[in-house]
């Protein structure tokens, strides 16, 4: 009999996965293992019983590692469960970076008299470019780099992309129109649109600085559906002042970027969908089974 705490809610369809053996609470009292999503983990205090850690989602910059690893405790993460759902929210994020479509919509709903005529206005007042023949730029080529380069290739867009540590399997999973042994700078240099998949660790934190945005072609549009503080975000403010940034599009809203006029948040969304959710959650009970009764 194991007894499994979950600390966010989790997909019931995953849990019921567990089976008969299984007790799931919502304390730590006696737990095997711990579900997370993205709760921070770094100020609770786990008992000896705690085995293994797993979170249903790709970053575990909300777990302590190093310490579970001192402890002994594993940690697992479910790598490409979320991708699509991260890829279609990439995709609208391309899009309304672009076109007006936001900025249309909030407008819309201020109208309540003479609408018809309104709307003949709003049309030549909210135009943004098409992304056809434009470059994108992806950094970052795990499983939701690939898939976001591919769709937005069959977009009709030019891509290239940039990953130092880019594994074989993804390689091939790549079109073949998509260039992407680039470094890094010419992805800067180059880019009518930049979007960053890459985990938060200390080499890209604020990968996104004064330099960075320096490199970078004026009127760029940024993705970053990431991690928030892989962008400096004074840094981020003082390229859209210069109009090297046209528009952020951001899935980590914080104080300092909101209401900015340039900036797009979304509150964290890339993987809520109910199929995200729920592979996520098949995959780390899945794991943590495996692991309490099998021990891998
Ligand atoms: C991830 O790291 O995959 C996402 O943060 C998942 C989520 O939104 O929970």
């Amino acid at each position: 009999m194991y007894t499994i705490q979950t600390l966010n809610k989790i997909s019931q369809s995953g849990l019921a996965l567990f089976g008969d053996n299984y007790t799931i609470q919502d304390n730590l009292e006696g737990a095997d293992a711990v579900l997370v999503r993205s709760a921070k983990m770094h100020d609770i205090a786990l008992p000896s019983t705690v085995k293994a850690i797993a979170r249903a989602g790709a970053g575990v910059n909300n777990i302590p590692i190093e310490e579970c690893a001192k402890s002994g405790i594993v940690v697992f993460n479910t790598p490409g469960a979320n991708a699509n759902a991260v890829k279609e929210l990439v995709l609208a994020g391309l899009l309304l970076s672009s076109r007006k479509v936001v900025e249309g919509i909030n407008w819309a709903k201020t109208l309540d008299t003479d609408v018809a005529k309104a709307v003949e206005k709003g049309k030549g007042a909210f135009v943004g470019p098409e992304i056809l023949g434009k470059k994108l730029g992806v950094i970052g080529l795990g499983a939701i780099g690939v898939m976001v380069a591919n769709s937005a290739q069959a977009l009709g867009m030019e891509v290239i992309g940039h990953d130092p540590y880019i594994s074989i399997n993804a390689a091939w999973g790549l079109s073949r129109h998509v260039r992407h042994a680039v470094s890094l700078d010419e992805v800067l240099a180059e880019a009518d649109y930049i979007t960053v998949h890459v985990p938060l660790v200390e080499a890209t934190k604020y990968m996104f600085n004064k330099e960075a945005f320096s490199k970078m072609k004026p009127g760029v549009r940024l993705l970053n559906f990431s991690r928030d503080t892989l962008v400096h975000n004074g840094d981020l403010l003082k390229a859209i002042e210069e109009g090297i940034v046209t528009t952020y599009v951001t899935d980590f809203p914080v104080e300092e970027v909101m209401g900015n006029p340039n900036i797009l948040t979304i509150p964290h969304l890339g993987a809520s969908t109910p199929e995200s959710e729920e592979n996520c959650a098949v995959m780390a009970v899945q794991e943590v089974k495996d692991y309490l009764e099998n021990g891998n």
